[in-house]
């Protein structure tokens, strides 16, 4: 069973269900973005299929401290799966605070922001075909910056 985590991991998840050749269950999670001071992440939507007693995978875009992917760890494995793996397009590995084994990556990426196919900034970007570095300061003056120059032609 997959459990794609949203909103960033829906490109990475429908080029990877089309590769696959076994049918997995496929469900969804939404978790509130961890920050320092909120304590922690909580459920905004959770799953619809019960996972015990099933092969999980959780899908992400990109592990980054890992605080959501260890929370999510955490909150599948109480509810009596029979084993739970990670799988995420990108790990930065370098900004990890809570060591998270990712069993599955596509990308070991360095300590860049990173935007497109499923990641964004301020909402932006996600349907961009490809992963893009992304400049903060930039996008921190103005969230659609790189708007018009991706996206021509
Ligand atoms: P973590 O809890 O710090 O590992 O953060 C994981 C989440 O933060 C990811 O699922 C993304 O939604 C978001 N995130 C982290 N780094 C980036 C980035 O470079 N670009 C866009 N979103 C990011």
């Amino acid at each position: 069973m997959l459990v794609a985590v949203l909103k960033g991991s829906i490109p990475f998840l429908a080029d990877m269900l089309r590769e696959m050749t076994i049918v997995p269950l496929v469900d969804f999670m939404s978790i509130s973005s961890y920050a320092p001071d909120s304590g922690r992440v909580r459920i905004i939507k959770d799953l619809d299929i019960d996972v015990s007693g099933r092969d999980v995978v959780v899908v992400e875009d990109i592990v980054d401290t890992g605080l959501t992917l260890a929370y999510l760890l955490g909150e599948l494995r109480r509810r009596g799966p029979r084993s739970v793996a990670a799988c995420a397009l990108l790990d930065r590995a370098a900004r990890r605070i809570v060591p998270t084994p990712v069993e599955f990556v596509g990308f070991e990426i360095e300590d860049l922001y990173v935007l497109g196919y499923g990641l964004d900034y301020a909402e932006r970007y996600r349907n961009l075909d490809r992963v893009i570095e992304g400049d903060l300061e930039v996008l921190q003056g103005d969230p659609d910056a790189y708007v018009d120059g991706l996206y021509a032609g």
